[in-house]
């Protein structure tokens, strides 16, 4: 079967697909998450269908899998009154409790959490396209980032649970929360990503509003019940609808604090523009990137092409870290288009359960189109598709596209393509992909393939100041969760890891007195009572 066979018959009748993975029946989501309540919502809703279409005798279908409801605005202001009510200017008791027993809650959400694995890894299959394989890893990956969360505060804690004396004064210093936040994770890792700002910014004593992003809405009904179980009301509170309608209102209040969204620019900009008070707006941002690869004429060429395959197509190509343009010396181009073009054709494609797979389908709707156009612009400037079927579509599947040879005029060299489609430009002096990262809007990554460690360490130096990680004969990614994940320029805002989140989301505070007797019996009697959660020196073991 040649590979445009195998693209037109890729969607499966529903009697193909194995029972444990079926989605038999949809969730019909109406229940949302405010003031410690799963409170209905009987207005209006949005359907949800999968990527995945489903051949029957009249065709085939992206299968309806459920909906959830469209907030009004005014739905949308109480969400936010419950968080504002819940932190209460910082006197509510989440954000005065003590962090050992903020932690406990966090555990217990993380116990419940992991109850529902088998009905969030299913419903990221079927709401984004990802494969059973990296589903599961995102669940496991996000358990894990809560876990490491607990340690690296504990750690702080300690640490911070000591007084410092300089020049007769003491003092406590230690982190306390922002306020309101608002957490808004991107649809390519929709649990993942919004856990990583949700949960730092919970552990920290902030309160929340979680806003599911476009697509992967209904994969948090499952969690709906262990946030309720887990945390005090108004502590954390869910929102559903379109962004539009329901987050400006949010931000347009002045009452959010935090800001943590990862997605594009265009949306993280509108938003920040509502808030009345920008100064008072914390922001965390995650934004577009378009990585690079530079392979030198020296590089490990089964090396080289195996990382980039993986990091130009790891879930279609639809991570920010994704490798987005590869840069590769003219001497060795032809053999590594050969050597890309021929692992492309052996990359198994279809059902994210199905076995081996890597190619799924495209959750948004326009994207194959938008691809397509990609492809035509590039065509039009002199480059060709360079692999056996390569941009050929079936509804929402698209086969991968390996463009060649891609030069600045064409949109593949500017636009984030978030999909897979992967432009080569071959070049001759290795100023040419250097001067393309100091263009560029974007800041987050590079991966450089290579042997001579002289050349390798004379584009380090420079590179590190124009992006935020130089991966060395390796893809650009964003693990382990305990190294820093930023960037520079228009990528982001702030600094997400382990330990970092934890700063993002929280100010230092210290409590200060001058060293007198009468501050010393005070301090005294506060912390050998236990008297104040902020003014202690108990140490969480
Ligand atoms: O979409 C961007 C993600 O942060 C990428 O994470 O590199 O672990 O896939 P990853």
């Amino acid at each position: 079967m040649t590979i445009a066979e195998r693209i037109g018959s890729i969607f499966p009748t529903w009697d193909d697909i194995p029972e444990p993975y079926r989605l038999a029946t949809p969730v019909e989501q109406r229940e949302y998450l405010i003031d410690g309540a799963l409170r209905r919502l009987d207005g209006a809703v949005q359907e949800v269908f999968s990527p995945v279409c489903i051949r029957t005798s009249a065709g085939q279908q992206r299968y309806r899998i459920g909906s959830f409801p469209l907030m009004t605005e005014a739905e949308a202001l109480n969400v936010l009154a419950a968080a504002v009510a819940a932190y209460d200017n910082g006197r509510g008791a989440w954000p005065t409790m003590t962090v050992d027993a903020r932690i406990r809650h966090v555990q217990l959400f993380a116990a419940k959490m992991k109850e529902q694995r088998d009905a969030v890894v299913r419903l990221l299959m079927w709401e984004i396209g990802k494969t059973l394989r990296d589903a599961e890893k995102e669940f496991d990956r996000t358990v894990a980032y809560i876990a490491d969360t607990v340690d690296a505060l504990k750690d702080l804690d300690r640490t911070s649970s000591r007084f410092t004396i300089a020049e007769g004064i003491i003092g406590q210093i230690r982190r306390s929360p922002l306020g309101v936040t608002l957490c808004m994770g991107p649809y390519n890792y929709p649990l993942n990503e919004t856990m990583t700002t949700l949960i730092p910014a919970l552990i920290m004593g902030n309160t929340t509003v979680l806003k599911p992003p476009r697509h992967g809405v209904l994969l948090f009904a499952p969690l709906l019940e262990a946030f309720c179980e887990a945390f005090p009301p108004g502590v954390v509170n869910t929102l559903f609808g379109m962004g539009r309608t329901v987050t400006p209102p949010l931000m347009r209040s002045g009452k959010v604090d935090v800001l943590a969204f990862i997605g594009n620019s265009k949306a993280a900009n509108a938003l920040q523009k509502e808030h009345p008070k920008p100064n008072r707006l914390r922001l965390v941002l995650g934004l577009e990137a378009k990585n690079p690869a530079i392979v030198l004429p020296d590089a490990d060429l089964e090396l080289a092409v195996s990382e980039c395959l993986a990091g130009s197509l790891a879930f279609n190509g639809q991570r920010c870290t994704a490798l987005k343009i590869l840069f590769v010396h003219e001497e060795i181009a032809a053999d590594f288009i050969a050597r890309f073009s021929a692992a492309l054709t052996r990359l198994g494609s279809g059902m994210p359960w199905e076995p081996g797979v890597s190619i799924t389908p495209l959750p948004e709707q326009e994207k194959p189109g938008y691809l397509l156009e990609l492809i035509e612009d590039a065509r039009t400037y002199g480059a060709e598709v360079r692999n056996e079927a390569g941009g050929a579509i079936n509804g929402s599947f698209f086969q991968p596209a390996l463009v060649y040879p891609v030069n600045e005029r064409m949109r593949l060299w500017r636009e984030e393509q978030f999909g897979p489609v992967i432009p080569v430009v071959p070049f001759t002096a290795v100023e040419t992909p250097i001067r393309y990262i100091e263009e560029s809007n974007y800041g987050q990554q590079v991966s450089i393939f290579g042997r001579d460690s002289l050349q390798l360490a004379r584009l380090i130096d420079p590179l590190v100041n124009q992006v935020s990680r130089v991966n060395l004969n390796s893809q650009c990614q964003r693990g382990p969760d305990v190294f820093p994940f930023t960037g520079r320029k228009d990528s982001a805002v702030g600094t997400l890891s382990v330990s970092d989140a934890l700063r993002a989301f929280s100010i230092r505070a210290i409590v200060a007195a001058k060293e007198l007797d009468l501050n010393r019996q005070i301090i005294g009697d506060i912390t050998r009572e236990h008297r104040s959660n902020f003014l202690s020196t108990d140490f969480i073991l």
